[in-house]
């Protein structure tokens, strides 16, 4: 059965697509099966691979439960499902609905053992559809990028992933925290490594993301990294991140917020 991930921050632009599509053609390449989801109205993960935003088929009618998940193939071993806009009313579409953190859990169930793992990029809230996320996941990594605030936004982060743990989802007990856009000459970005690396201990990825244009730049390709640049510094950590996640036997338990 797949390793089920959210990838998750109530923050936008701390690199939760680019980890998502990272880790996905990382794992991929590791001859991993993968499924990527796109959970986010933004569609910029839909977008990134090359898909339309707005395909006939998309999350938005299967948590619906119009059709099952609309599975495209990126390459092989890689697929994908699309986001669409019209997720953005969503929420607000199912809110009387019973059961509504749980759509997500139910499509995704019979392609589980389809995949060795299924990677989750959501939307930057804590609303349903992340939770909806949570409750289909066995883990969560926290995308960070270390600014001023990052460390703040942490317990909300926690909050809201052990109510889901204790209240809808118990198998869900890994957490790792992965720091990306990391310029190791910035004080501020040490500083930030170094209290996430006292309070989170392991939990923390030993690889952290440095800056890096060619991760940008893959975007506008419509390509992965590693497709993009193998060399570059960009699929360099995210191949590192990805041997990381293969090793973890046990993923460090969901923590209450430090
Ligand atoms: N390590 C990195 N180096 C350089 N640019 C990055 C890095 N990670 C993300 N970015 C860029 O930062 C922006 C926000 O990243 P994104 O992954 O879309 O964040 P989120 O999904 O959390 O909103 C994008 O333009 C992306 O290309
Ligand atoms: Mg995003």
């Amino acid at each position: 059965m797949a390793h089920i991930i959210s990838l998750i921050n109530h923050k936008g632009g701390v690199g939760k697509t680019t980890s998502t599509a990272g880790i996905g053609a990382g794992l991929n390449l590791l001859k991993k099966r993968v499924l990527l989801i796109d959970v986010d109205p933004q569609a910029n993960l839909t977008r990134h691979f090359g898909l339309p935003k707005n395909s006939d088929k998309s999350i938005y009618g299967a948590l619906k439960g119009e059709y099952p998940l609309p599975v495209h193939e990126i390459k092989k071993g890689l697929d994908m499902v699309p986001s669409h806009t019209c997720l953005v009313g969503w929420e607000k579409e199912v809110s009387d609905e019973p059961g509504r953190e749980s759509f997500l859990k139910a499509a995704i169930e019979p392609l589980a053992s389809k995949y060795d793992y299924i990677l989750i990029d959501c939307p930057p809230s804590l609303g349903y559809l992340p939770i909806n996320a949570l409750s289909a996941s066995q883990s969560i990594i926290i995308v960070v990028e270390p600014s001023a605030f990052a460390i703040d936004g942490m317990g909300n982060i926690f909050n809201a992933v052990n109510k889901v743990q204790s209240r809808i989802n118990k198998d869900l007990t890994g957490c790792k925290i992965l720091i990306t856009n990391f310029f190791s000459k910035k004080v501020l970005h040490q500083d930030v490594e170094s209290t996430l690396r006292e309070n989170y201990k392991n939990q923390v990825f030993k690889t952290v993301v440095r800056t890096n244009v060619a991760l940008e730049e893959a975007v506008m390709t419509g390509v992965d990294v590693f497709t993009y640049d193998s060399s570059s510094n960009g699929a360099i950590d995210y191949k590192n991140v990805c041997s990381e996640i293969i090793k973890e036997k046990q993923w460090e338990k969901v923590l209450k917020a430090v």
